[in-house]
């Protein structure tokens, strides 16, 4: 018999693909379809959060994502900034936390204040985490910490020889966090597009050929069972080594 994962992962993270599809699909606008994607993002925290996953991070917008047109690009800006607002009094009855990754510093300004406040707002709770990826790349997330840990090491408070992969780990925009076990990519493809890509060097992966306004907590159950059934290895030999 082989041995098997955790039931449930402790942090899950999702590439919420397909909302251009679904709406195209449909003959509708491509942000018909990322207003559709929000309502999945509200019911996935739900199913995510009765399961008692620990972690949620979702890729709202990656740094790639400032190439779409103008139009897009706004309407998304506006999505999240509403989606703040409007779930906050939600977030804090299901005592989650939120945290924001990415370069926040070159979103809109409307964007920040709301991603301060709601952050600000969950600071007392201590259920799930939702870390909302928002101008977010995994090699701007690796080149930041780089630099941040160099100026520490310019100014003379770490030494060369003493960094390792938990300094790396530290200096992640938001630190402390598990590692994702499971990482969900909704839409059929097969790529990981620059997500957490320091964080996900042991993931297990999912994806199934659901766009990502159809994805429904019956989803995230068949995606929990899968990941109980596999055999995380983490570079060993198991069943010779234990
Ligand atoms: C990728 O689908 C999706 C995005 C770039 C945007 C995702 C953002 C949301 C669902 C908004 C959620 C907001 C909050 C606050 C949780 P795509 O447009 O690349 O789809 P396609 O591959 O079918 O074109």
């Amino acid at each position: 018999m082989h041995q098997e994962t955790d039931q449930v992962p402790r942090h899950v993270a999702v590439i919420m693909d397909g909302n251009g599809r679904w709406a195209v699909e449909r003959g509708l606008d491509r942000i018909e379809g990322h207003y559709e994607g929000r309502k999945a993002a509200r019911r996935f925290v739900e199913a995510a959060s009765d399961r008692g996953i620990e972690v949620v991070s979702l890729y709202a917008f990656s740094s790639e994502n400032w190439s779409r047109p103008t139009r897009e690009v706004e309407a998304l800006m506006g999505l999240i900034e509403t989606a703040l607002r409007a779930e906050l009094e939600y977030l804090c009855a299901r005592n989650a936390q939120l945290r924001v990754s990415g370069r926040l510093h070159e979103l809109p300004e409307g964007l920040q204040r709301a991603i301060s406040d709601a952050i600000r707002a969950t600071d007392d709770n201590d259920g799930m985490v939702l870390n909302l990826c928002v101008n977010y790349g995994g090699r701007a997330e690796i080149v930041d910490a780089v630099r941040a840990i160099a100026a520490e090491v310019q100014s003379g408070t770490v030494a060369i020889e003493d960094i390792d992969e938990n300094t790396v780990s530290e200096h992640l925009y938001v630190p402390g966090l598990p590692e994702p076990d499971l990482l969900i990519r909704p839409g059929g493809e097969l790529r990981v597009s620059n997500f957490l890509l320091w964080e996900i060097a042991y993931v297990e992966f999912y994806t199934l050929p659901v766009y990502w306004p159809d994805f429904k907590e019956e989803h995230l159950d068949e995606a929990i069972a899968d990941f109980a059934r596999r055999r995380r290895k983490f570079g060993r030999l198991v069943g010779m080594d234990e």
